[in-house]
């Protein structure tokens, strides 16, 4: 038998864990798996949160019965329409068939194209509030966090927010769901990475949505994927402010394509620059060893950056082009920036990259370019612009 699991008395976690999915979004690692977060809010009206991944309906449904038996759910309230969180939305409707499904009118549009539901929907907008009989929930519109229906629900009885992708992070969860009975460790880089790789295009919505919840008391936050957050609510909110607003801390990031290893020697000279400019924080990445989520993850960390790539048929080497393009969509602000590459015969790469950053408005310390193989006055130039690079980010 499955037991309920207990956020508070009246509200239950009755999510599930993956741990066989090897990309999220068909495209990111997920080296510690990834939970699908869903709650019940047991009441005179019982209403659930969100549903999980098809793939897990019915372990699903058991933690669901484990916690309110035979009654009925009235209320599936629909955050966000991600089939990660709305793929079991058909088959929640086909166990409960008189449940009422709750969102906003782009969550409704949404439900409609992807089940092709148009009956026993209830609209709410801002501010709406839905009563279960002790408990009342208000519901707050996030649009672009980071998707246009995105919305957080607000228990006022218990003060439990309800927010979506937001505040999650990949890795499943081990046993464990609040976070003070958990070891944190793998949670918080997974969070940045959650954040560069999903949410971090959308800087000014996640500003927005904090805005809103500015002053709202919270005594859990239980976002879709990750743990339920309680004692650590101050710092992921901290974070979420910070990587909205491109903020860092002090250090480097040195992303570099190689394809014979002359780039990558450039990329230790520069490395080694910066040590001795007195930064600690460095971090080397091959493009084509490292997946770009956790290079994104490293860049949203720290205030420097320094890209490096050969030219390849005339252009930068594929997988420095796309961390570039990464970059760009993401519009990623208030970065110290270096560059550097190396050529055979004709030197292109650091040309291609520059007209992106001048988009971005980076602070451009400097650039190096070398003719086939490093060479001592090149290897003194990199150290240099290490150390440059390293005075700008401690001035
Ligand atoms: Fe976890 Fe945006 O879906």
């Amino acid at each position: 038998m499955y037991r309920p699991v207990h956020i508070t008395e009246s509200i239950y976690y009755v999510g599930v864990n993956d741990r066989r999915k090897s990309l999220f979004e068909n495209q990111l690692p997920l080296p510690y798996g990834v939970s699908y977060n869903s709650y019940l809010i047991k009441d005179e009206k019982i209403a659930l949160i969100d549903t999980v991944d098809a793939c897990f309906f019915d372990p699903f449904l058991k933690k669901i019965e484990a916690a309110i038996g035979d009654r009925k759910i009235d209320y599936l309230i629909v955050n966000h329409m991600e089939p990660d969180h709305a793929g079991s939305i058909r088959f929640i409707r086909e166990r409960y068939p008189d449940i009422r499904i709750v969102g906003n009118t782009k969550t409704i549009e949404m439900i409609n194209g992807y089940f092709e539901i148009t009956d026993n929907l209830q609209e709410v907008k801002d501010g709406t509030i839905l009563e279960l009989g002790k408990h009342q929930l208000s519901f707050t519109l996030t649009p672009m966090v980071h998707w246009p229906e995105t919305m957080m629900t607000y228990d006022i009885t218990e003060k439990v927010l309800f927010s979506g992708d937001a505040f999650g992070c990949f890795g499943a969860l081990d046993g464990g769901v609040i976070d003070q009975t958990m070891n944190l460790d793998k949670f918080w880089s997974e969070m940045r990475r959650y954040y560069a790789c999903i949410v971090g295009k959308y800087g000014v919505p996640v500003q927005n949505a904090l805005a809103k919840l500015q002053g709202v008391e919270i005594n859990y936050i239980c976002s879709t994927h990750g743990p339920v957050w309680k004692e650590q609510i101050e710092k992921v909110v901290n974070s979420y402010s910070r990587w909205s607003r491109y903020e860092a801390e002090a250090g480097v990031v040195i992303a570099y394509g190689t394809m014979y290893g002359n780039t990558e020697q450039m990329a230790e000279a520069i490395a080694e620059g910066v040590i001795a400019g007195g930064v600690k924080n460095v971090v080397l990445h091959n493009v084509s060893q490292t997946d770009a989520s956790f290079i994104l993850s490293d860049i949203f960390r720290y205030s420097g950056l320094v890209l490096g790539s050969p030219t390849y048929m005339n252009e930068l080497l594929p997988g420095v082009e796309s961390l570039l393009r990464k970059l760009e969509v993401r519009q990623v602000k208030n970065r110290i920036f270096a560059s550097f590459g190396s050529f055979t015969w004709a030197g292109v790469s650091i040309k291609r990259i520059a007209p992106v950053v001048e988009g971005l408005k980076w602070n451009v310390v400097g650039s190096v370019e070398e003719k086939q193989a490093l060479k001592q006055e090149k290897y003194n130039e990199c150290f240099s612009l290490g150390m440059d690079i390293a005075h700008k980010i401690r001035c």
